[in-house]
């Protein structure tokens, strides 16, 4: 699947979303390993604590279905160009791939994409 193709499953994903007190959609798709992919979007709740970012939602089924180790992971925000992971949807990417520089963050920009590796956004990052 192309990268075009991830983020339109991504835009698809956000229309999903469950965010009436932010009013920020989001939605995300993960590219695993073995080229599967799955699809993720907010989902809020009025216990503000509980908010579950579309990122973990999708790595999320991700795991459910067995998958351990993931590629790419697409976001998209009709409400922000060049929607980024939050920290925390960073740490959670970086417990499932090997290497952060093979891990590529696929965000809208404008018309087109903009790429980043998960390691030019999560440097020095958290290992146990
Ligand atoms: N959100 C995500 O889904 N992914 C991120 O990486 C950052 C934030 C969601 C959580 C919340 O529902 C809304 O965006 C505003 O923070």
């Amino acid at each position: 699947m192309t990268y075009e193709e991830l983020m339109q499953k991504a835009v698809e994903a956000s229309k999903n979303s469950y965010s009436p007190y932010s009013k920020f959609a989001v939605g995300a798709c993960v590219l695993t390993e073995d080229d599967s992919v799955y699809t993720g979007c907010n989902f809020e709740n009025s216990s503000f604590g509980m908010t579950i970012c579309a990122e973990r939602n999708a790595i999320g089924s991700a795991i459910a279905d067995g998958k351990r180790k993931i590629k790419a992971v697409a976001i998209y925000s009709p409400n922000q160009d060049n929607c980024t992971p939050c920290g925390a949807c960073r740490q959670v990417i970086h417990e499932f791939c090997e290497n952060d520089n093979d891990v590529d963050i696929i965000l809208k920009n404008g018309e087109g994409l903009k790429i980043y590796t998960l390691a030019q956004l999560l440097p020095e990052s958290w290992n146990l």
